[in-house]
């Protein structure tokens, strides 16, 4: 079965054809990183606007990669949520018309859901049950997926997603866009040990996370030793580090200790779902998946409990169309039908499972 995935839930507008959920015959990608760079996080008008003017491209683009026309297509699957309302209804418009004018079967997903399912679009899929961690810059959830349509939320973040946290420490200290990107480059000067940040690791045998406690804890290292009036922002390197030669460690110290204590909590809870629900395998997936230290360290740990880790490559990781027409398949191999026309965007998803 040949499905034409779209995803436009949050700055990516994506597209892509993909073979019994498995096989990808193409997946295109267009980025909003440069639109939103300036403002140091995604400004949703300029989001749904930017999917308006490349979503017919991008999907014409995937089906001439995979060498077919519409017609050989068997469904069409979209992300429903979450995500932003605006951008979601660009690709739900552009699935529903695409659907609707070619007769063929429309299926709506859940963008965490894809997210999961990335992994299976690996050469060598997972085995189940899996433990999946999916973090980005707007979930960090642990799922325990015991097959394609099972598929449970046992932790979540209380307040801020592991990415978020990444890009708000980012933009408090002027690193520049995608916070994580900047922060894990920086990191790799620096020494982890160098402040010893909070780690939330919340009640007993909790599988839940935190991360506001620990921006705030940077934000009040750094307004202890420099003086600067700007709210928002420290504005360290529009001041050509002068304001950074009033900190006591370097910045790069500090990126390297923030990501250190945010990596620490994932990793110990990703083990600890791992441990609990028996898993034969352990998925990392989202934006933050493509963090070289959590990479490094998730490999340690796995191996040293000795249990089998999938990395997706980085492209699978971040938001794609691949994952959507894989978690469509599924959906159509399950449900065998097609959804009605008239359902809506949904920007945030009830907890209880990704699918449900
Ligand atoms: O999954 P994604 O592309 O978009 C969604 O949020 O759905 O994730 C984007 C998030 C951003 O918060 C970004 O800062 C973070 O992933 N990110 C990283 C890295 N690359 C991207 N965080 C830490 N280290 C990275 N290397
Ligand atoms: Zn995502």
């Amino acid at each position: 079965m040949i499905v034409l995935g779209i995803e436009s839930s949050c700055d990516e507008t994506a597209a892509a054809v993909v073979e019994d959920g498995h096989r990808i015959l193409s997946s295109v990608v267009a980025s909003q990183t440069a639109i939103h760079s300036p403002y140091g996080g995604v400004v949703p008008e300029l989001a749904s606007r930017q999917h308006v003017k490349v979503i017919v491209p991008v999907v014409s683009e995937a089906l001439q990669r995979a060498g077919l026309d519409l017609s050989a297509v068997d469904a069409i699957a979209v992300t429903q949520g979450p995500g932003l309302v605006g951008s979601l209804l660009v690709g739900i418009g552009v699935a529903k018309g695409l659907a609707y004018a070619s007769g063929k079967p429309l299926v709506a997903v859940n963008h965490l859901e894809g997210h999961i399912l990335a992994a299976f679009l690996e050469e060598s899929p997972p085995s189940f049950p899996v433990i999946a961690l999916v973090v980005s810059g707007g979930h960090t959830n642990l799922y325990a997926v015991n097959n394609y349509s099972n598929v449970t939320l046992v932790g979540r973040t209380r307040d801020d997603a592991a990415g978020e946290a990444f890009d708000k420490v980012a933009k408090f200290l002027d690193l520049g866009y995608p916070g994580g990107v900047v922060i894990d480059e920086l990191a790799r000067s620096g020494n982890p040990s160098a402040i010893s940040f909070p780690r939330a690791y919340l009640e007993k045998d909790s599988l839940d996370f935190s991360f506001s406690g620990i921006k705030t804890a940077v934000v009040n290292f750094v307004r202890k030793y420099v003086d600067s009036n700007k709210g928002g922002s420290i504005g360290i390197s529009e001041n050509n580090g002068d304001l950074a030669k009033q900190l006591p460690v370097q910045l790069a110290d500090i990126a390297a200790s923030f990501q250190e204590a945010v990596v620490d909590v994932l990793v110990a809870k990703t083990c600890s779902a791992a441990q609990r629900f028996d898993a034969r395998q352990v998925v990392v997936a989202g934006g933050v998946a493509a963090n070289s230290r959590l990479r490094e360290r998730l490999r340690e740990e796995m191996a040293r409990l000795g249990l089998p880790l999938m990395l997706p490559r980085a492209e699978l990781c971040t938001d794609n169309a691949a994952m959507v027409a894989a978690a469509g398949f599924h959906q159509l191999e399950k449900t065998g039908g097609s959804w009605d026309f008239d359902f809506d965007a949904i920007s945030r998803w009830p907890d209880k499972t990704a699918g449900s």
